[in-house]
């Protein structure tokens, strides 16, 4: 068997020239870029150069709303998410975002006391609601009695995860669904620990429902 390779699959040497017949590397990536640029700006809605125009008009509305029992009005793109209304808008840091699409839990948040994923949650439909964060759980100095639970049960590493773990753990509780380890981890299975630290946060969950 002849151990050279075929022509095509050698590359160029170093400092070649690039081909003139055809797209050019450097074209390539020019030109993938810039349509990458249009579909990103637009939000994959806008792709032609008149459309462009309109996603430089992008609609905004006012919405008012109570976070944390702080009566709150704000003019934001109609696109805003809850989560980004809260940390890019109010200044509320404490629930994180981490894959921005729903599937870690992360920015869980209490909407009219249900919990919901704050990063797929329009803020201009929330007119009027009742929004918790996990700086609105303590009163004054005083934890809530779950945030003292992820304390003593040691239920976190790097901490990331936590407010929207507590946020979740607290909508759990008051859901009911915490009648064994393994209902508790059911319904606690949206939030993700990349630390591995689920057999605490359980634990923090039942000792605060008063399973333990
Ligand atoms: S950041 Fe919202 S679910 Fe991951
Ligand atoms: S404590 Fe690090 S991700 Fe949960």
């Amino acid at each position: 068997m002849s151990s050279e390779l075929p022509e095509s699959a050698v590359p160029p040497p170093t400092g070649a020239s690039e081909s003139t017949s055809g797209p050019s590397r450097r074209t390539f990536v020019a030109t993938g870029a810039a349509v990458g640029g249009a579909v990103v700006a637009g939000g994959a809605f806008f792709v032609g150069s008149g459309e462009a125009t309109a996603a430089g008009v992008a609609p905004s509305s006012e919405v008012s709303l109570t976070v944390n029992g702080t009566r709150r009005t704000v003019t934001v793109d109609n696109r805003t998410s809850l989560l980004d209304l809260l940390r890019e808008h109010l200044g509320l840091t404490g629930s994180k975002k981490g894959c921005n699409a729903g599937a870690c839990g992360a920015c869980t948040v209490l909407v009219d006391g249900q919990r919901v994923n704050s990063c797929l949650t329009l803020a201009v439909r929330l007119e009027g609601a009742e929004v918790t964060t996990i700086e609105g759980l303590a009163k004054g100095d005083e934890l809530h009695p779950l945030q003292q639970a992820f304390i003593d049960e040691d239920a976190f590493q790097c901490g990331y995860c936590t407010p929207g773990q507590i946020l979740s753990g607290v909508g759990c509780i008051q859901e009911g669904h915490t009648d064994s380890p393994e209902e508790i981890r059911e319904w606690m299975s949206g939030n993700i620990c990349r630390c591995g630290c689920y057999v605490k946060i359980v634990r923090a969950v039942e000792q605060t429902a008063g399973r333990k």
